[in-house]
């Protein structure tokens, strides 16, 4: 009965699609990416090379029927042929033949939501056309806006829904994701990166069947990132083939469905994870969720890396810091971990800045309580124990070697050895009667109270104005477990997860505001917490606390498909997780594909250490305005050969960088990837003008490089080489 009906409503809207034409809507405008059109009613976007059209039905109902390769004119055909595809914000309620972004209860326990369209306006915001589509209940005061920001040249929605309460009970909000696709019915396969501490953002591919795949998180922690690439089976390649890709611009607890009906047509919603999660939308109160990106590239995998880094880059980062060199970094967490003194950090500082070095950080260790990790976290004060005279005559010795001052910190967390716990026991999560999990001693502040907010905001205020600092490392070091909240009223205890999340946003952002010199870097053990969330606040990103080179080579080709290369912090240590015994030239080449740190005990170098690491740092400095600013493209794969390359392109294409790495050496011809050319091809260079490659000191057209490609030129295990190509026309 229900598939008959839909049926007959997909043949008529295909009769009005076809007799369509655009034209403006009564008391809208149209930008040149947002059309409105009267005949159907509905709009079409169209960016550089993607069509979105959107149609409202005569029931009122406001309809996807194209999302894909750029139409010209009014598309044809509704998504995937197929009727049965869910509206643009599909809600529960009405037949249940979709995912719903959308669960509410009324205050009548009616749990049912039938929205109608009501009004659009077409406008921009930040100079970026804007369409805002009302819908409003049937019978109940509750308004929904779904929102979509085009970026044109990238061919990206950003899609975001408000919902307000316009009557005067509360609403439950049961679900609200940030937003829904449909694509066109066919055979499609998912990529996306999960991972586990130390083995971060591993590739995972998989066909979508009939049924829901969900990716998700649910105790704050991810180790992968909020993202997925669509392609149809055995069509994504790295450069070409059509995607559809998105990403969620939220921290905490997220989640992504991938819903294919039984008639082949294929549902995507994604945000905030409601699981044991709701929210009372008050009186008059509005509801905002997080911003879900969707995009569409013809360009393969690196089209969908190259769009992202970007995007992020120039819509997500912060305006004063994206194109801000990173500086190169000490940390002495591998060198002293907890028994940091003046005496030995002092030592590492004078070494650090004979290698070039421009930041020293301590991390772990330099408060109250802290001898190891079983005590301390919550108490942000300096020990006088360590540090008899505080922190400042340290920093400034620091400062007058001619270094940058930074600190690490660790606010959402706790030891129930520490002051703050005995003074208040109840500012952790619990629950009655159970026992609160602890991760390495930690027990977890419950930051949706608003007096740990107070708390947190005093203690990173006093410390930043007394204190020097220009580098933050913000760490998070244990998952979500037990999050009760016993005091606050019933209705308020499963909203514990977002208040949670909006209070540390709001924590970052305030600090950040009063301290706007200061870089701010994200750690959550590793890279557990990497997402645009974090991204829009914190300048770079600590991918892992796997330092191996031979693990970080995968680690990082994945990180840079998703993220720009300037967010990616790297350190080159002591760790060899494989006993492949790389070279510390290596371990360079490795780190310095991003954001360069050294980590290990420089006490311990010998002279001839000392100087490689200054040859290395000083040659990292002459390109960093490429690695950190320009276009990276992902060569050689280490997933699928014993190798692998990345290139990094200025934008005006006159300077590229190419890092090759060989991992272990095989026979040539024994495995898959070995069987590959044994050339490698540059990308985005200027055909028609010679570049003098560093290789072999030749001139090469740059058609050449990018058409023939230039020989391996490593050989042996764990060899590496940075090779310039520079343009001399
Ligand atoms: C975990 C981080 O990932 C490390 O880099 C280091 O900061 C330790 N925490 C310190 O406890």
């Amino acid at each position: 009965m229900f598939k008959k009906s839909c049926r007959v409503f997909g043949l008529v809207l295909l009769c009005i699609l076809l007799a369509s034409q655009p034209c403006l809507l009564r008391g809208q405008s149209r930008t040149d990416v947002i059309t409105a059109t009267e005949n159907p009613k509905g709009w079409i976007i169209t960016s550089h090379s993607s069509t979105y059209q959107l149609v409202v039905t005569d029931e009122g109902q406001v309809m996807p029927v194209y999302y894909g390769p750029a139409q010209h004119g009014i598309p044809q055909k509704p998504i995937g042929d197929n009727p049965g595809i869910p509206a643009e914000i599909p809600v529960r309620g009405g037949f249940a033949n979709k995912t719903p972004v959308i669960e509410a209860i009324f205050y009548d326990n009616n749990r049912d939501i039938d929205l109608q369209f009501e009004r659009a306006e077409i406008s921009t915001l930040n100079g970026y056309p804007l369409l805002s589509i009302v819908q409003a209940d049937r019978h109940y005061q509750f308004e929904v806006t779904s929102f979509i920001r085009v970026i044109p040249s990238l061919d990206l929605l950003e899609k975001w829904i408000e919902v307000r309460n316009l009557g005067n009970k509360s609403i439950r909000l049961e679900n609200l994701q940030s937003g829904s696709i449909s694509l066109p019915a066919d055979v499609y396969e998912l990529n996306y990166v999960s991972g586990y501490w130390g083995h971060e953002y591993q590739p995972q591919a998989t066909l979508l069947t009939t049924g829901t795949k969900t990716i998700q998180v649910k105790d704050f922690k991810s180790y992968g990132i909020p993202a997925f690439i669509l392609s149809r089976e055995n069509n994504l390649g790295d450069v070409t083939g059509n995607a559809w890709f998105g990403t969620l611009h939220y921290s905490g607890n997220w989640r992504f469905d991938f819903d294919k009906d039984p008639e082949g047509s294929i549902q995507v919603a994604g945000g905030i994870n409601f699981w044991d999660t709701w929210w009372n939308l008050k009186t008059g109160d509005t509801f905002s969720t997080p911003i879900l990106t969707f995009g569409f590239t013809t360009a393969g995998r690196e089209g969908v890396a190259r769009t992202l880094s970007k995007y992020e880059k120039e819509n997500v980062m912060k305006k004063a810091n994206k194109d801000r060199l990173r500086p190169v970094l000490y940390n002495s967490w591998y060198a002293t971990e907890f028994a940091v003194n003046e005496k030995d950090q002092l030592a590492l500082a004078k070494i650090a800045k004979s290698l070039g070095v421009e930041m020293f950080v301590i991390d772990d260790g330099w408060f109250e309580g802290r001898v190891n990790d079983k005590g301390g976290l919550g108490d942000w004060t300096v020990d006088l124990k360590k540090f008899p005279n505080g922190l400042n005559p340290l920093i400034k010795k620091i400062n007058d070697l001619g270094l940058d001052f930074g600190l690490w910190i660790e606010p959402e967390m706790v030891n129930p050895n520490s002051n703050l716990f005995r003074k208040h026991p109840d500012w952790v999560f619990n629950f009655p009667n159970r026992t609160a999990n602890e991760v390495r001693n930690q027990l977890m502040l419950n930051l949706a109270r608003e007096d740990v907010y107070d708390f947190l905001y005093q203690s990173l205020h006093t410390l930043l104005k007394d204190h020097n600092i220009k580098y933050l490392k913000w760490d998070m070091n244990r998952p979500l477990s037990e999050p009760g909240w016993p005091d606050a009223p019933l209705e308020m205890q499963r909203e514990v997860r977002i208040r949670y999340v909006a209070n540390l946003y709001k924590l970052i952002d305030t600090l950040r505001k009063e301290f706007p010199e200061v870089w701010f870097e994200n750690c959550s053990s590793g890279g557990g917490r990497v997402d645009l969330g974090m991204l829009s606040r914190t300048d770079v990103f600590w991918a892992s606390d796997n330092t191996d080179p031979i693990d970080r080579i995968f680690i990082q080709y994945s990180y840079l498909g998703y993220l720009p290369a300037n967010t990616m912090i790297s350190w080159t240590t002591h760790e060899d997780a494989h006993n492949t015994h790389p070279s510390l030239e290596y371990k360079f080449d490795v780190a310095m594909s991003g954001v360069l740190g050294v980590g290990y005990d420089i006490t311990k170098w010998s002279d001839s250490q000392k100087s490689l690491a200054a040859k290395k740092i000083a040659e990292y400095k002459e390109l960093r305005p490429l690695i950190n600013n320009g276009i990276v493209h992902r060569l050689v794969s280490p997933y699928t050969s014993e190798k692998s390359a990345l290139e990094f392109v200025s934008t005006d294409s006159g300077k590229a960088a190419v890092f090759f790495y060989n991992l272990g050496e095989v026979m040539h011809g024994s495995t898959p990837g070995s069987r590959n050319s044994t050339k490698v091809q540059l990308r985005d260079l200027d055909a028609q003008k010679r570049y003098k490659s560093s290789l072999d000191g030749v001139l090469y057209t740059g058609e050449y490089l990018m058409k023939v490609g230039v020989a391996w030129p490593l050989h042996g295990s764990y060899t590496s080489k940075i090779a310039t190509f520079d343009r001399i026309d």
